[in-house]
């Protein structure tokens, strides 16, 4: 049982601060002014639900979660977000722009918390079932992150590790884009923000292309 590539799925990965979020609104631009539907959504998240068990992940109130139990409450969210956001979407021919998706739990839960990558690939092909069609990963030092993260304020459970969590978790994403390089586009987010956008711009017209 393989994975489904997505072609008009696209996901955007990288440690805090990075840059997803405002390069997910330059796609999300690009894409609505050829006229087609788009869905932002973003992981944890995407539906009600998920977006109550994202409050419980990062909420740093309660007791910490153990390994087990993040990764759980991940895929728990993102089935949901699946089935009720990103499949329906793809089916009626929208696309669907994330800030982050499964990769994440690759470079959270697995390389940076310890988790066993074949119980998350166990889960991803029993649980998720597709993958997207395009992921851009935006590569920053972790202390550039960071420090941008913070600048905007409000950390959460996960943003409150120490750099040696957010190192494995860099170390994680590069491993993954190395060993899938069809679907990954790797992008230095040291640039001007300006910069960032258009070579995530030029990597999405391509898919665009390819999605036709
Ligand atoms: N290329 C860039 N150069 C400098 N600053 C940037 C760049 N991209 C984004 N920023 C700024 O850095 C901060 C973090 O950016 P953004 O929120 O897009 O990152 P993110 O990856 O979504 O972070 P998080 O993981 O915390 O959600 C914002 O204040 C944003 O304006
Ligand atoms: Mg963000």
């Amino acid at each position: 049982m393989s994975l489904r590539t997505c072609p008009r799925f696209v996901t955007l990965e990288g440690g805090e601060g990075a840059g997803k979020s405002t390069v997910l609104d330059a796609l999300v631009a690009r894409l609505r002014a050829t006229g087609a539907e788009v869905v932002a959504t973003r992981e944890p998240g995407g539906t009600p639900l998920a977006e109550q068990i994202r409050d419980l992940l990062l909420d740093p109130r309660h007791e910490p979660p153990a390994a087990e139990t993040e990764l759980l409450l991940m895929f728990a969210a993102r089935a949901q977000h699946v089935r009720e956001t990103v499949l329906p979407a793809l089916e009626r021919g929208a696309w669907v722009v994330s800030d982050r998706f499964t990769d994440a739990s690759y470079a959270y839960q697995g390389a940076a918390r310890g988790g066993d990558a074949g119980f998350i690939a166990e889960l991803e092909r029993r649980v998720v079932g597709i993958e997207p069609g395009l992921t851009l990963l935006l590569d920053v030092p972790v202390a550039i992150g960071l420090e941008r993260a913070r600048r905007r304020g409000g950390v959460d459970r996960i943003e409150s590790e120490q750099d040696a969590f957010f190192e494995r978790v860099r170390a994680g994403y590069r491993a993954r884009a190395e060993a899938q390089p069809r679907r990954f586009r790797v992008i230095d987010a040291t640039l001007p923000a300006a910069e960032v956008a258009a070579e995530a711009l030029r990597h999405l017209q391509r898919q665009i292309g390819m999605a036709a």
